[in-house]
């Protein structure tokens, strides 16, 4: 199947298949009443790998099952009503038992019902990103509550070694416990529970409620969590959901447009702790108000699974979005978290606000990102200087930076003036062929190293808190590893079919940046990236030394080739591919879950549910629309053009794009099969 096939309709499709095969199981389980049934060790229905045992009951097993608190009144009522909103329902005014039909999903601590319809959107495959954010917003709230001298406690975790970190942002309060005299924190807050001092939180899109009620059931700290959704169904469902789950305390369900809430609110005064955003596709259009709604140093939580778009296949569309063109290149999927972090820095700018990244994670089909928004016009003015366009060589991917703006230094004030540049010819050095102009994106650090640091020692002292905690460990291992300032990687699969020689081992390749002085590191992003600080040049005379041990076939190069103006050059330095003890990184050498295998077919995105119940189009209509046109692609030649980025080729993630140019074939595509029927 030809690799431009594949991008141009993984996305769609994988848009589709995931209701599909969602919608087939469901109603599997309902036609077997009495049966439990775990999507993750069906044998037609192979599990995802890190993700719990979850169970899919039909109602009539969960029948007089729901919880104690689920027809009483829980004895903390939260007196949190939405001032601005006349839709906001009661939780309680709609709950009932579970109905014929219906399904009872476990995730994490919360049992959400789910209609048999796919009138309300629920993503399993979503589950790494809930369980990230609960223990993200878990660490947030321990900082911003130890300020103020309130311990949380969080069910199951040992006691926690204090990582020292300074969360704030210039003046900004520090973020150190205060303790009393005795040194002991002058109280606890615990889950469950309505915290006075704690925080508040707005699930925007909230759906079936499930983010919001497990926030209240797994993280300790808050004053109240307002559900959103503009879907009548999704409020009342939730409504019921929240009810069934015993948390109308802390849970207001409320029915509006988003954005509309996120203003009002913003206009009484009544800004959020956390905003968290979790869209179809682009969240573009709820960046504007979540910017200003959000309390100052408070965070905002983000989910693109725009993928296509973000990471180079419409870049006039990313443009539109988010004020940033996208590339095709190998490193597609960081350059999608820099571009929604500029986007958003772009958007707080406008009111004097600017971020501060405490982790920005791509993982499968979407990214992810975590942001502080704070106030201050000085901070401000450095933010064009925060910002790159990006060349890159559409020959050999070799990518260089063109900040949009200077900021110096003199004495303790700052001068803010236009960057120079260009920062390259008008053709590639190396190769001698053009450049993409891609960005302007996020040319600072990604993550916050401290803050991830205190993610994972909060994960380790509590093993098991998560159904996907393995894969987060492993995932935040890998980004404390990163190099924090080097914006974006190559990849060794690109760097050897450039010049068509066979390829280094990982160890290898980065021994010899490693001998030759220079840093290097992996990145979450990509399997076989390498981050480091070594100049392109270096990278092509450490290849041409490889390439001098494993020859390839000069005589068959064109002399206009990449490859062939880049063997032409002797290299200036001498490479030396032996192994070195520090080229394995930590993560690596403990063998932990860092990139996860495609877990189970038609993984990605899910049908966006639509109004009144129901999906768009189904996939086997999407089938049926796109059927023999792999066959057309692979016959027209087309598919030598570009190889798949590794993650689509892997089954990792859907929605990968071709990122390299190369002679290559491309691979065979990936095969999915038909659910079954
Ligand atoms: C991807 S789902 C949310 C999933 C949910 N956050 C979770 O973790 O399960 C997106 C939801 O956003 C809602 N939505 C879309 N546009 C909206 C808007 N402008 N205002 C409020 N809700 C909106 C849709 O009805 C849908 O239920
Ligand atoms: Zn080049």
């Amino acid at each position: 199947m030809s690799c431009s096939f594949i991008t141009a309709v993984t996305q769609d499709v994988l848009m589709k298949a995931e209701f599909a095969l969602l919608a087939w199981f469901m109603r599997r389980c309902i036609r077997q009443p009495g049966r439990t049934v775990t999507t993750g060790r069906g044998r037609r229905f192979p599990p995802p790998k890190d993700l719990p045992a979850r169970k899919l009951c039909p109602s009539k097993d969960m029948e007089g099952q729901c919880p104690q608190e689920a027809n009483g009144s829980h004895p903390e009522q939260s007196e949190e009503r939405l001032p601005t909103s006349d839709l906001a329902m009661d939780a309680g005014s709609c709950a009932g038992p579970v109905q014929t039909g219906e399904t009872v999903i476990a995730e994490g601590k919360a049992k959400i019902i789910f209609p048999s319809a796919n009138e309300v959107f629920y993503n399993p495959v979503q589950e790494f990103n809930r369980d990230l954010t609960c223990a993200v917003i878990t660490e947030f709230i321990r900082l911003q509550l130890s300020a103020k001298g309130i311990q949380i406690a969080v069910p199951g975790e040992e006691k926690v070694e204090k990582v020292v970190v300074d969360l704030s942002e210039g003046e900004e309060a520090g973020s150190e416990p205060a303790p009393d005299e005795e040194g002991a924190a002058r109280a606890v807050a615990a889950v469950g529970e309505v915290c006075k001092e704690g925080v508040r939180i707005l699930e925007a899109l909230a759906a079936s409620g499930l983010r919001s009620i497990r926030f209240a059931k797994e993280v300790p700290g808050l004053r109240a969590v307002v559900a959103n959704d503009f879907s009548s169904k999704a409020v009342e469902l939730m409504a019921r959901n929240v009810q069934f789950n015993g948390v109308g305390h802390l849970v207001t369900s409320s029915l509006a447009d988003a954005r509309m809430l996120m203003y009002q609110q913003k206009a009484e005064k009544h800004p959020f702790d956390i905003i968290d955003l979790d869209p179809y596709g682009s969240p573009a259009t709820f960046l504007d108000a979540a910017v200003q709604a959000v309390s100052e140093g408070g965070l905002l939580c983000v989910t693109c699974t725009d993928m296509a778009v973000m990471a180079g296949n419409s870049g006039e569309t990313c443009y539109s979005k988010y004020g940033a063109m996208s590339i095709k290149g190998k490193f597609c999927h960081e350059m999608a978290l820099r571009i929604i972090l500029h986007s958003l820095d772009l958007r707080a700018n406008c009111y004097q606000r600017y971020i501060v990244p405490l982790l920005a994670v791509s993982a499968d089909f979407y990214i992810r990102v975590f942001v502080r928004v704070f106030t201050g016009q000085a901070t401000v003015k450095a933010s064009a200087s925060k910002q790159a366009l990006v060349y890159n060589c559409v020959g050999c991917g070799t990518h260089h930076f063109q900040r949009l703006g200077k900021m110096t230094s003199h004495g303790s004030n700052f001068k803010y003036s236009a960057a120079s540049g260009p920062p390259v010819g008008p053709s590639c050095e190396h190769c001698h062929q053009r450049h993409q102009l891609g960005g302007p994106m996020w040319a600072e650090p990604l993550h916050d190293p401290a803050f991830v640091q205190r993610v994972l020692s909060a994960l380790g002292s509590n093993p098991g808190r998560f159904g996907t905690q393995d894969r987060i460990q492993g995932v935040l291992s890998m980004v404390t590893e990163e190099l924090s300032d080097v914006p974006l990687y190559y990849t060794l699969d690109c760097l050897s079919s450039t010049i068509h020689c066979n390829t280094p081992s990982l160890l290898q390749f980065r021994s010899a940046l490693l001998h030759a002085g220079y840093r290097v590191s992996l990145s979450h992003a990509c399997k076989n990236a390498i981050k480091t600080d070594a100049p392109p040049s270096v990278l092509w005379d450490i290849m041409r030394c490889w390439e001098r041990l494993h020859p390839v076939k000069r005589e068959r190069l064109s002399d206009t080739s990449p490859a062939f103006h880049i063997l032409s050059v002797e290299p200036t330095l001498q490479a030396s591919f032996t192994v070195r003890e520090d080229a394995n990184p930590k993560s690596r050498k403990q063998g932990l879950k860092r990139f996860q295998e495609n877990p189970e077919a038609y993984w990605g995105p899910k049908a966006r549910a639509k109004a009144g119940g129901g999906i768009s189009t189904s996939l086997q209509d999407k089938r049926k629309l796109h059927q023999n046109k792999r066959k057309e692609r692979a016959e027209d030649g087309g598919h030598l053009k570009n190889i798949p980025c590794k993650r689509l080729k892997e089954g990792s993630g859907a929605g990968a794009e071709k990122c390299c140019p190369s002679p290559e074939p491309a691979p065979e595509p990936v095969k999915t099969d038909s659910p079954p029927q």
